[in-house]
């Protein structure tokens, strides 16, 4: 692998090549296997990295704590209070604290801009752990599974059923034109990515062959499709009184057996939780009680079928993580 990824943070796909995320994605793979294999070697001893949480979270959360301590890193996690960001002290102001203890930065919250002033102003690598309008890192994951799937990026038909405007519809649009992966969103107009967004994705998909498709029509975007992908129809930091709107506008575009069986026995399911797939849940319960659906986004029996791989994917953050850490940290020989 180059060391071209040396001191950069990584807050959106749009900052790196076809080949670097591929060289990422391949130093995943290595991790992934080291761990498995017992053959860790904590190359990153001494480093301490902070983790900054505005929003809750399982998966990124866990994955950059066990990832960083694999690595032989300590971490410090600093949650939605109990520190002065944002409050008492400006986010330049806290960059540039945080950036002369730590040698790495992970943000979680609302804004990208928040993100973007940590990586300029700290001086270490800050890494996008989610915000309103990137998730860059759960793609990693999500790539890096279709890979193990079906051994390669190019040319897979994937499709993403739901909000397609929110962090996980721009994140995906962006890393499959990137990858030369043919993406389709389908959703109602309203909650089709921002014209912008799909214009520059439709310019980077011209260089990887990809084409990039938005579509209304659940059939037609289901069909001959390798990847159905969805994702929650309400994000965290909205508020309760969108929940039935999205509803009745999302209700259409639910994934659920007709779906999986247009689109093929060989199709995978996959979403980057948590996700609503039963009244197991606090919201679940409050959902079905207010509307009497017991699922969203996904139905029970897609979500715990054999095509689904949601969990694969969950452990992916960690390999992924880990190797956007070990690869912006690691000081080149
Ligand atoms: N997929 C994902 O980012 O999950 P968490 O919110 O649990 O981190
Ligand atoms: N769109 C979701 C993704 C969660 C991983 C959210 O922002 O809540």
């Amino acid at each position: 692998m180059n060391n071209s990824f040396y001191g950069r943070n990584f807050l959106t796909l749009l900052d790196f090549s076809k080949e670097e995320i591929s060289d990422l994605l391949t130093l995943a793979a290595k991790l992934k296997a080291k761990k498995k294999a017992n053959a860790e070697c904590r190359p990153l001893t001494g480093k301490n990295v902070v983790l900054l949480f505005e929003k809750d979270s399982t998966r990124t959360r866990c994955a950059f704590q066990v990832g960083a301590n694999d690595l032989g890193m300590n971490i410090t996690y600093l949650g939605p209070t109990g520190s002065q960001m944002g409050k008492k002290e400006t986010i330049k102001d806290t960059a540039r604290v945080l950036g002369r203890m730590y040698d790495g930065i992970e943000y979680r919250g609302y804004k990208q801009e928040t993100v973007e002033i940590l990586g300029e102003y700290s001086g270490v690598p800050v890494w996008n752990g989610l915000t309103d309008k990137y998730h860059p890192t759960q793609i990693l994951a999500d790539f890096l599974t279709i890979i193990e799937k079906f051994g390669h990026l190019e040319g897979i038909n994937f499709t993403y059923f739901g909000d397609a405007r929110n962090n996980m519809g721009n994140s995906l649009m962006i890393g499959a034109a990137k990858m030369g992966i043919n993406f389709t969103a389908c959703a109602p107009k309203a909650l089709w990515p921002s014209a912008n967004l799909v214009e520059t994705c439709k310019k980077i998909a011209a260089e990887s062959n990809a084409i990039i498709r938005l579509t209304e029509d659940a059939m037609i975007a289901s069909e001959n499709a390798d990847v159905i992908y969805t994702d929650v129809w309400v994000s965290m930091g909205e508020p309760e009184s969108v929940w039935k709107e999205r509803i009745e506008t999302l209700m259409p575009y639910q994934v659920n057996q007709k779906i999986m069986e247009n689109a093929g026995e060989t199709a995978i399911f996959m979403h980057c939780l948590p996700a609503f797939h039963n009244k197991d849940t606090k919201i679940g319960v409050d959902i079905f009680e207010k509307f009497g659906i017991d699922a969203m986004e996904v139905t029970e029996d897609v979500f715990e079928s054999k095509q689904s791989v949601v969990f694969d994917e969950a452990e992916n953050r960690l390999h992924t993580i880990k190797a956007v850490m070990y690869a912006t940290m690691r000081e080149p020989k």
